[in-house]
């Protein structure tokens, strides 16, 4: 049976919704689900834009169909070609005979990679800023090149004022009926999902996501209609704020992670004193976070989230921590620049986690790494337990200044 939203008379929701899948892309925990948007245009002609993945192929089935209630669909745009999105295009042409495919260049040569079907007749080639007109409805296209993948596009609708933004302002997790973003406690339910989606999966492309909103029609959206998660009709300088800051790696907040790896406890330890001294001085909304247990993706949204760092691991056969290397692996991936970290190594004989970790931070941009650099001798003693007080001296000093 049919489960659709209505976002206008004439422009519909007919996603759906996957609460079963535990690991998005196979590898982001998505405890709370995820969502698989796609819109409906019912105009003179129909349009639908993009598709979902194929776990809910019947659900947005039955929407279309019913949405349609017997008309045929006109076209098909296509902001992104990857397969959560795009599962259903065969099925689509073989039940729309006349169905039109609206895409770039680039959008057709990896639809061909994917697929076998015939592609001739079909095809509609767009140019930046090309217009396709449904009657009473305008469509606008705006490539986001590499906000996600390389022929990624934005639609904007001219009449209604609705951007169909592709992986850009999505979020995991699943819509729970409150489809719209004045339906939910944004800062309370979502806002952590929104900032791991976009620090995960966008990231890496802050260059791009920054080109990509350069070019948006500001002022002039009433709807922002993403291809995960919620659709903003209001307040959308709230997120448009967060993707600002985001893509140029400036943090949310003024405040600290405590990032540790730990065997027996002792850095656990130190990272614990530390954060209720720098709690006592006054610093809020701070995270600590144990590593091994902590997803990686996690680790990154605080990354996001936090002006400074507090990196803590053990020596480990003479390298870093695994978990905490990992970690620096992905923040090299992801681009992650622009934060203040402080450090503190462990080690019972040979302690060399900081040198190594701050040799790896040297390789991302513009990270200042605080002084002293903290080194535990396996437990806290008076001498270390001092070092570490001006090592929170020197947090707040900066947090400060
Ligand atoms: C497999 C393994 C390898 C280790 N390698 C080193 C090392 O190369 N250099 C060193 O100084 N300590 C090494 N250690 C010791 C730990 O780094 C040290 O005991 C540290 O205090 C553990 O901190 P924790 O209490 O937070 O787990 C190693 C420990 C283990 C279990
Ligand atoms: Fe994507
Ligand atoms: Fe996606």
């Amino acid at each position: 049976m049919y489960c659709t939203r209505n976002l206008s008379d004439s422009v519909y929701w007919v996603g759906g919704c996957d609460r079963r899948l535990s690991l998005f892309e196979n590898l982001f925990p998505i405890p709370r689900g995820i969502t698989y948007n796609s819109y409906l245009i019912l105009d003179e002609k129909t349009a639908l834009i993009d598709t979902v993945d194929a776990s809910v192929s019947r659900q947005f089935l039955e929407n279309i169909l019913h949405t349609l209630d017997g008309r045929a669909l006109d076209y098909l745009v296509v902001n992104h070609m990857e397969p959560d999105h795009c599962a259903n295009l065969e099925e689509l042409m073989l039940r729309f005979p006349s169905l039109k495919l609206v895409g770039n260049a680039k959008t057709f040569g990896l639809m061909q990679q994917f697929y076998d079907f015939d592609l001739s007749e079909r095809m509609v080639t767009v140019k930046e800023g090309d217009t396709l007109s449904l009657g009473s409805h305008t469509l606008r296209f705006y490539f986001a090149p590499m906000v996600h993948w390389p022929e990624v596009m934005m639609t904007y609708e001219e009449t209604e004022k609705l951007l169909f933004s592709a992986d850009a302002f999505g979020s995991f997790g699943a819509v729970n009926g409150n489809l719209f973003n004045d339906e939910v406690r944004f800062e309370q339910e979502w806002l952590d999902d929104a900032r791991r989606y976009y620090g995960n999966i966008v990231g890496k492309y802050g260059a791009q996501v920054q080109a990509a909103l350069k070019k948006l029609p500001g002022q002039e959206i009433r709807m922002i209609c993403p291809l995960h998660g919620l659709v903003w009709r209001s307040n959308l300088d709230c997120l448009l704020q967060k993707y600002d800051l985001w893509s140029r790696y400036e943090p949310e907040e003024q405040t600290v992670a405590l990032l540790y790896g730990s065997m027996y406890g002792d850095t656990e330890n130190a990272v614990n004193i530390l954060a209720c001294g720098l709690a006592d001085a006054g610093v809020k909304h701070i995270a600590v976070h144990d590593i091994s247990s902590t997803h990686v993706s996690a680790l990154v949204s605080e990354v996001f989230r936090c002006s400074h760092l507090v990196l803590a691991a053990p020596t480990y056969n003479g390298g870093i921590y695994p978990a905490m290397l990992n970690f620096l692996h992905d923040m090299k991936a992801l681009n992650l620049q622009n934060r203040t970290v402080a450090l503190l190594e462990n080690g019972s004989w040979a302690p060399t986690a900081a040198k190594q970790t701050r040799a790896l931070l040297d390789e991302l941009k513009n990270i200042q790494v605080l002084e002293p650099v903290v080194t535990v001798k396996s437990a806290l003693k008076g001498d270390t337990l001092s070092q570490l007080s001006q090592l929170k001296d020197s947090i707040l000093a900066s947090l400060a200044g």
